[in-house]
C-alpha cells in the first residue's frame, strides 16, 4: 500500500479514536511565530482564451459579486458596545449537566462562574477560529487565481481574493476591539488542513478544500452564530459575511461539476479521500483542544467526553456538515465509486443531510447585501 492509503486506512479505522486526535492536538508550537510558511507546488497558469462568458454560471456569478460588494468599515456600525457576558451564550444545561455531574468528567465541580467563563472563552475561541479561517480563504483564492485555466473562473476569483480581505480585517477588528484581543492561535487540525490545501499541486483540490469543505461549514457556523446571538454588530457582520460566503461555496460547486465529469475512478477516489480526510480535520478541531488546556483540564479526557457525548447534545456538531454533504451530492463524489464517502459520512454521523439545499441552488436567496442595496 502506498502512503497515502495507509494513511486514509488508519483515519477510517480511528475516525473516532481520542489517540488519533490528541497525536496532533498538543500546544500549537507556531504560536511564538509571527509568521507561517507553506510550500505552494502548483503553477501559475496564464489562459489566452478571454472570450468572456464562455462559462455562463460563472459570469453570472462573477457579475453578482461585483453589485453585491460592502466595505467593512461604512456598512457596519462600529460604535455599538459590546458587553462580553452578554455576548455569550447561556450555558446548555443539558451540557453542564453531563459535563459537572459524572466525577470522572475533566469538568466535575465546575461553578457557576467558571461555566460562564467557558462560554466566553468558547466565543472567543469560535471568532478567532474563524479569522485564521479566512485567512486560509484569502490565500487559496490567491491561488485559485493563478492556477484554474479559465478566464471567467480567474475573474470570479478576484472578486473573491477581496471578500477574504474583508472578512479577516472584520474578523480581527470585532476581536481586537469587542472582545479584548482575546485571540487563540490557529487549532493545530485547522492549521494542517489548511497548510494541505496549499500545499497541493491540483487546482481542484483547492476549490475542494476550501471552497466546498472549510467554507460549506464556515457558512453553516456563521448561520449558527448569526441565529443565536442577539449582539447586533455581530448579527450584522456574520450576515454580510454570509452573503458572501454562498457565493464562494456556489463557485466550487459549478466550477467542479464540470470537471469532475472528466475524471476516473481513481482520481474521483483521491477526491473522496481528501473530503474525507478535511471533514475529519474540521470535526476534530471543535474539540477546542487550545481552549481547555488553558482551563487547565486534561485535554485528551476532553476529547473522549466530547467524542462520546449522547447523539442527542451532538446536534449542532453535526448541523456543521448541512451544507458540506448537499454539496458533496451534487458534485456526484458521495455516491461515486462503491459510495466511499457515503460510507465514511455514515461513520461520523453527517449522511443524514444529503438532501438538504445545495448551495448553487440557494446562493442567491441568502445575499442579504443586494437586499439591502435594492431598498435603500
Ligand atoms: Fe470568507
Ligand atoms: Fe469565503
Amino acid at each position: 500500500m502506498t502512503d497515502t492509503s495507509d494513511r486514509i486506512e488508519d483515519l477510517v479505522q480511528n475516525a473516532n479514536t481520542p489517540e488519533r486526535i490528541m497525536e496532533i492536538s498538543m500546544t500549537n508550537t507556531d504560536v511564538a511565530n509571527v509568521i507561517h510558511s507553506v510550500e505552494d507546488n502548483a503553477e501559475a497558469i496564464f489562459t489566452w482564451n478571454y472570450e468572456k462568458g464562455e462559462r455562463p454560471r460563472l459570469d453570472k456569478l462573477y457579475e453578482k459579486a461585483k453589485t453585491s460588494q460592502w466595505n467593512g468599515q461604512t456598512d457596519l456600525d462600529w460604535s455599538i458596545d459590546v458587553d462580553l457576558d452578554e455576548l455569550a451564550n447561556e450555558p446548555d444545561p443539558a451540557e453542564v449537566a453531563y459535563f459537572a455531574d459524572s466525577p470522572e468528567s475533566p469538568l466535575y465541580g465546575f461553578s457557576d462562574d467558571q461555566w460562564n467563563q467557558v462560554e466566553i472563552e468558547s466565543f472567543k475561541w469560535s471568532l478567532s477560529q474563524f479569522m485564521h479561517g479566512e485567512q486560509g480563504a484569502l490565500l487559496c483564492t490567491a491561488k485559485i487565481v493563478e492556477t484554474v485555466p479559465w478566464i471567467d473562473a480567474k475573474y470570479y476569483a478576484a472578486t473573491q481574493v477581496v471578500d477574504e480581505a474583508r472578512h479577516v480585517e472584520v474578523f480581527a477588528q470585532y476581536l481586537d476591539t469587542k472582545l479584548d484581543g482575546g485571540i487563540y492561535p490557529c487549532n493545530v487540525h485547522l492549521g494542517l488542513l489548511l497548510d494541505d490545501i496549499i500545499n497541493d499541486s491540483r487546482w481542484d483540490m483547492t476549490y475542494l478544500g476550501m471552497q466546498i469543505m472549510v467554507e460549506g461549514l464556515a457558512l453553516a457556523a456563521f448561520g449558527f452564530m448569526h441565529q443565536t446571538t442577539k449582539e447586533p454588530l455581530l448579527k450584522k457582520l456574520l450576515r454580510y459575511v454570509m452573503s458572501d460566503e454562498a457565493r464562494h461555496v456556489a463557485f466550487g460547486v459549478l466550477s467542479l461539476q464540470e470537471f469532475y465529469e472528466n475524471l476516473n475512478a481513481k482520481e474521483i477516489r483521491e477526491r473522496q479521500e481528501f473530503a474525507f480526510e478535511a471533514a475529519l480535520r474540521m470535526r476534530d478541531r471543535f474539540m477546542r483542544q487550545e481552549m481547555w488546556e488553558g482551563f487547565g483540564v486534561d485535554v485528551k479526557q476532553m476529547v473522549e467526553y466530547q467524542l462520546n457525548m449522547p447523539e442527542e447534545m451532538k446536534v449542532f456538531q453535526q448541523l456543521l456538515f448541512s451544507k458540506i454533504v448537499p454539496n458533496c451530492k451534487k458534485l456526484g463524489i458521495l455516491d461515486a465509486g462503491d459510495g466511499w464517502l457515503r460510507d465514511r459520512f455514515t461513520d461520523i454521523g453527517v449522511i443524514q443531510f444529503e438532501d438538504w439545499v445545495d448551495t448553487a441552488t440557494e446562493y442567491e436567496a441568502l445575499d442579504e447585501v443586494a437586499k439591502d442595496r435594492a431598498t435603500a
